[in-house]
């Protein structure tokens, strides 16, 4: 399997064998600056680490077909977070204790090794069983099971999957998205001393706001703050038939109380990402101290997937951009990294109230500022693709075209005191960072033209837009 690429070449070729007839499509989705699959469906981050001086972004991994049926761990790396290679597989479903998907997880470092910790999931005569695992390498490539699994404590289902392990003094601590048996989102705790014995300490947080089942729990320190990340797993709502409810991904602000070995929350669930598609996030820190968060670029929805444009070209799905976090003003800040300032190119800065631009190759920054913008603001990009409107109050209204209904799909933010809009276009993925990263925006979307016309209006007087474009054009 080939799966080496670096994002020098944004087009790919995709050759389909027709009636013996060759037939080359240029892929016009195929992302410059986000990382995604070359082949196969591509969900979870997993195992996040900076190892030996290069960065790991593994990520869970259906080579075979564009469904969620099999899952195993596939691997980038990059050692400047801009240029990425895909190592292939890296974690199997190989053995008795993950037969039926090696799932979601972390990774730590520990006396020169990689550790990697994940859920075996099987399904004997269609019956779960999940385990907690964990498999080291002492060079990044070839891993080693442990045979030790942790298996799911009493008073809870088999949906007991995703550990996060991180270490506070002298202890391993992971925690485990969970289900009670009566069907109440949880976070299970457990610690080690050695990596391989686990005890189970009982449940870290539990609440109804977690739905029935809590994924991809994360928890960090992040300034004078503790974070705990959280996924409800919206999967009651939507068998009730109500499918505006999704899964989302959101954090809590608390505290780790060691003597009762549970999280004491502080504050209510708040969204990370306002946009469209966003999910299951895992941070990590790098060798600089930065925390660093990256996401899933979807939402679990069955149309789409099915519907998605990328499917014609075999692949499914992207990762989000990393993205710095920061404790400012009592809440979550994120921001891009500053190794993607090095990716532009050309730059052009506009100052009028009215303008139209034309993209080559729709991988772009769009730089907004707004000076006293009390009048209305709108910005038009991927040929009218996705749209953003600014009332000049502090209603902002961001939409797309979605690709199952044609229709235009919006969401409504309110940002109060709004001074900064910035946009990281690429082929058929776009962020939105406002404020300095108050709020984030993330969405697909899929415009078939390479060349993108953004066009904007009613810029107020001092207010500046800045365009880099990250190819040459
Ligand atoms: C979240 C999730 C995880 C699971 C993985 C399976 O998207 O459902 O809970 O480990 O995906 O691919």
């Amino acid at each position: 399997m080939c799966l080496t690429r670096t994002n020098e070449s944004a087009l790919i070729r995709f050759v389909n064998l027709k009636g013996g007839v060759i037939i080359i499509k240029e892929n016009p989705y195929r992302n410059l600056f986000h990382l995604e699959p070359d082949c196969g469906l591509l969900n979870d981050p997993n195992g996040l680490i900076q190892f030996q001086g290069r960065y790991y972004f593994f990520h869970q991994w259906n080579r075979f077909s564009l469904d969620h049926g099999y899952k195993e761990w596939g691997a980038f790396t990059s050692s400047d977070l801009n240029h990425w290679d895909h190592l292939g597989s890296a974690v199997l479903p190989d053995s008795k204790e993950d037969s039926d998907g090696a799932y979601s997880g972390s990774a730590i470092e520990h006396d020169n090794k990689m550790y990697l910790f994940y859920t075996g999931n099987t399904k004997n005569s269609g019956i779960r069983k999940t385990y907690q695992r964990m498999a080291y390498s002492s060079n990044g490539y070839t891993f080693i099971k442990s045979e030790k699994v942790i298996e799911t404590p009493s008073g809870f289902t088999e949906h007991h999957r995703d550990p996060k392990v991180w270490q506070s003094n002298g202890i391993w601590w992971m925690i485990v998205g969970a289900q009670t048996i009566d069907q109440v989102g949880a976070i299970n705790l457990f610690s080690s001393t050695d990596l391989e014995d686990w005890k189970y300490e009982g449940v870290f947080y539990s609440a109804q706001t977690l739905d029935q089942m809590c994924e991809c729990p994360d928890y960090f320190q992040l300034g004078d703050a503790e974070i705990l990340v959280v996924c409800p797993q919206k999967r009651t709502s939507l068998l009730n038939g109500n499918e505006n409810i999704s899964s989302y991904a959101g954090y809590l602000v608390g505290a780790f109380e060691k003597n009762n070995k549970c999280f004491r929350p502080e504050s209510d669930i708040m969204l990370i990402d306002e946009g469209f598609d966003f999910y299951a996030p895992q941070s990590f820190t790098d060798e600089k101290n930065r925390r660093i968060l990256v996401g899933w670029m979807s939402r679990m929805d069955e149309a789409e997937e099915k519907d998605c444009p990328t499917t014609a070209f075999n692949y499914l799905h992207c990762l989000t951009i990393p993205r710095e976090l920061f404790w400012e003003n009592s809440r979550l800040y994120q921001r891009p990294l500053e190794e993607l300032k090095s990716l532009r190119k050309k730059r052009i800065t506009l100052t009028k109230a009215n303008a139209k631009l034309l993209s080559d190759s729709g991988a772009y920054e769009l730089d907004i500022q707004l000076v006293n913008q009390t009048t209305p603001f709108e910005i038009s990009m991927n040929n009218g693709n996705t749209v953003i409107q600014f009332d000049g109050k502090s209603k902002l209204v961001i939409s797309r075209l979605n690709w199952v209904s044609g229709q235009r799909e919006i969401k409504e933010l309110h940002i109060p005191n709004l001074f900064e809009i910035q946009i990281f276009n690429d082929a058929s993925a776009m962020e939105i960072f406002m404020n300095k990263g108050e709020k984030v925006f993330s969405m697909r979307y899929f415009c078939a033209e390479e060349k993108r016309e953004i066009f904007y209006s009613g810029l107020q007087e001092n207010g500046s837009i800045d365009y880099y474009s990250y190819k040459e054009e």
